[in-house]
């Protein structure tokens, strides 16, 4: 497997050793994935904005999270975007729902027996992050929290999410019934979605 390159190694060279690590095995994920595709193991330096700059032809995402790391990467020619977030699944602290939820999914979040509350909230904030990754792409924009309505059931099963987008850019560039899925594996929650 190809080494990170310079570029690559600039990007992360102030970081603390975690941080670098998890972006070595990011980059280690992608070039697996490109492997897999047929591809040259490519370098994928990272953009000003910080998001990643795909080589020429593909699309991907990366995410981590403690010991988990996953990268997706598909053929730009069949794919617009990827987005793919993880996530210890374990329970959004109330203290975050303001912030992450909207008032529609914190109304529904409160209809739930208890017990599921948190978990359930914790998917929302994955659905929303993976969504981030695949838009921002086509975007450009950083969105809130609030920029987007997750459509999903009332229980901690669920394996796929829709989305309703609230601001106007982003509902130009989410087709209706986009979806997403969600995989609980090793106690990480996986969200991915590729349209
Ligand atoms: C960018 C962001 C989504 C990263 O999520 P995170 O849970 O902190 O970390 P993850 O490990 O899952 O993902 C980090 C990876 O995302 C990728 N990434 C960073 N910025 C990105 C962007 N703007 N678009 C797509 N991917 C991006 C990078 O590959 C990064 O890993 P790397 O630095 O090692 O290359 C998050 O920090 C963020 O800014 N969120 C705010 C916006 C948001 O989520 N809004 C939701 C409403 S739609």
């Amino acid at each position: 497997m190809a080494a990170l390159d310079l570029n690559e190694r600039m990007a992360v060279a102030k970081a603390v050793g975690r941080r670098q690590q998890e972006f070595a095995a990011g980059r280690m994920a992608a070039r697996l994935a490109m492997h897999r595709l047929g591809r040259q193991q490519e370098s994928v330096p990272v953009n000003p904005d910080r998001s990643p700059n795909w080589p020429a032809g593909l699309v991907g995402s990366i995410s981590h999270s403690g010991s988990t790391c996953v990268a997706v990467v598909a053929l730009g020619r069949s794919w617009h975007s990827v987005g793919v977030d993880v996530e210890p699944d374990l329970g959004l602290s109330p203290d975050l729902w303001d912030t992450i939820l909207t008032p529609e999914e914190h109304r529904r979040v409160s209809q739930m027996p208890e017990t599921l509350r948190e978990r359930w909230a914790t998917r929302v904030f994955c659905a929303k992050e993976t969504y981030y990754k695949w838009v921002y792409p086509r975007l450009g924009l950083v969105l809130d929290f609030q920029a987007v309505v997750v459509d999903m059931d009332s229980t901690l099963g669920s394996t796929r999410f829709g989305l309703r987008p609230l601001h106007s850019s982003a509902k130009k560039a989410t087709p209706p019934g986009v979806q997403g899925t969600l995989t609980v594996a090793q106690g990480q929650l996986i969200g991915l979605l590729i349209h």
